[in-house]
């Protein structure tokens, strides 16, 4: 069948159901395709008047039918794309659209503020002023991403000569609050490089197809800085289990869309580090653990003893505090997470400063105000941890969970769970 043939079934089938827009959406793509951009901007226009247009085809449809001298199908595809949002990532097109069309004197330039249509955010390492040594404890993951991260990118050269790839990715999973954002901007301060994060809900757009563009521009915004770290935080919004989805729907999309990127299809992702993070490892397809992608996935744990009162020394320093027995609280705080010792700090922390406001001098904080602040607190990773253990023992594909099963098999973390 040529495409001249195509073209005229596309044709037939329209005239015999005028009201399917899908179908004439078709059509109207196939004559652009052939450059019959006048018959395809006419058929666009139909579908546009149905209330059928894609958003994300309004850019370019406007841009088309502004180069036809279109102006008004132009301005009204303009003001779709604008009410819908699509306008983000596409900023260049918008500007060429509305120059265009103020040059033709069809709509008033729209003056304002230069759109920040980036989609990553750099972190810069001055900013970032954490190291490893802020975070506590979890000596082994900080040893999995120096290894992984710090090293290839402080030492390219070593790489090159033994021939192993810089590249692939580090995925951080573990209970909520133990420290996988802090330890993925520590990475950034530790090896000094330029450290983009992609924030996940400026990807997500409720459109077919933006997100996806959206996530491409954010990995096209990392390859130009190369070598840099691309921080992938709460992966399992971006990247729902293919399981998890009804159909082909626009989750399916995302996941392929990243599949591709860490694949690099057409690009090079020379020189990038990816990093990840997820509460839910579970949501996060297996497709994206294979190898070059997150070929690396660490059990961030919560903090042990050691690290418990590590986390609490370094939530203490710089505050005023008097004879309080860290050793003591890290002990009686088992399966705290960081964030539950934190907090157990904070309220402290205010419990001293209404005692400074009832008497009227500075108070440091005290082993009483500890105790108080304790009564409310309670370890918030247990749940979590018991759902982690029905996944190690019913869904341990290709022994994916054994880093968790070996740490939930311990004498002591079976007695805590149990209770
Ligand atoms: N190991 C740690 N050392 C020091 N502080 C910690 C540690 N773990 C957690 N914290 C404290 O708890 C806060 C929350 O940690 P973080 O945001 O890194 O948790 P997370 O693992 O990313 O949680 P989520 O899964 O909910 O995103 C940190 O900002 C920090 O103050
Ligand atoms: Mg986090």
């Amino acid at each position: 069948m040529t495409d001249g043939d195509r073209l005229e079934g596309l044709r037939a089938a329209v005239e015999l159901s005028p009201d399917n827009h899908a179908l004439r959406l078709v059509l109207a793509e196939s004559l652009r395709e052939a450059g019959e951009t006048g018959d395809a901007l006419t058929e666009f226009e139909r579908v546009l008047d149905a209330g059928a247009l894609p958003r994300d085809e309004a850019i370019q449809v406007g841009t088309d039918a502004a180069h036809a001298g279109r102006l008004q199908l132009a301005a009204r595809c303009l003001e779709l794309a604008r009410n819908s949002g699509v306008i983000g990532g596409t900023a260049g097109l918008e500007d060429l659209l509305t120059a265009l069309l103020a040059d033709s004197g069809a709509v008033r330039r729209i003056d304002g503020p230069e759109p920040d249509d980036s989609v990553t955010r750099r972190v810069s390492v001055a900013e970032e002023a954490r190291t490893f040594a802020d975070v506590g404890g979890l000596d082994d993951v900080k040893q999995a991403i120096h290894r992984t991260i710090v090293l290839p990118y402080q030492r390219p050269d070593l790489f090159e000569h033994y021939g192993r790839r810089a590249g692939g990715g580090v995925l951080l999973f573990g209970p909520p609050g133990c420290g996988k954002t802090l330890l993925a901007r520590a990475t950034a301060g530790e090896c000094g490089a330029p450290f983009l994060n992609l924030r996940i809900e400026d990807v997500l757009a409720p459109y077919f197809g933006v997100s996806e563009q959206r996530l491409h521009q954010g990995f096209d915004e990392a390859r130009a800085s190369a070598p840099c770290v691309l921080f992938l935080d709460e992966i399992d919004t971006l990247a729902y289990a293919r399981r998890n989805q009804r159909g082909a729907g626009v989750g399916r999309a995302m996941v392929d869309q990243l599949l591709q990127e860490l694949d690099a299809i057409g690009a090079d992702n020379r020189g990038l580090l990816v990093l990840g993070a997820t509460n839910v490892p579970w949501d996060v397809d297996d497709a994206l653990q294979r190898p070059g992608r997150f070929d690396r996935v660490v059990f961030v744990p919560p903090p042990d003893t050691e690290a418990r009162r590590r986390v609490l020394e370094i939530a203490l320093r710089d505050r005023p505090s008097v004879g309080i027995d860290l050793d003591a609280l890290a002990e009686r705080t088992p399966m705290f997470s960081g964030a539950d010792l934190c907090a157990v700090i904070e309220r402290a922390v205010d419990a001293a400063i209404d005692e400074a406001l009832t008497s009227g001098h500075e108070v440091p904080i005290t082993q009483r105000h500890i105790e108080v602040a304790m009564r409310s607190a309670r370890a918030t990773t247990l749940d979590w941890l018991r759902t982690a253990r029905n996944y190690t023992e019913f869904a341990n594909e290709g022994g994916r969970y054994d880093e968790v099963r070996a740490y939930l098999d311990q004498r002591e973390m079976r007695k805590l769970l149990r209770r």
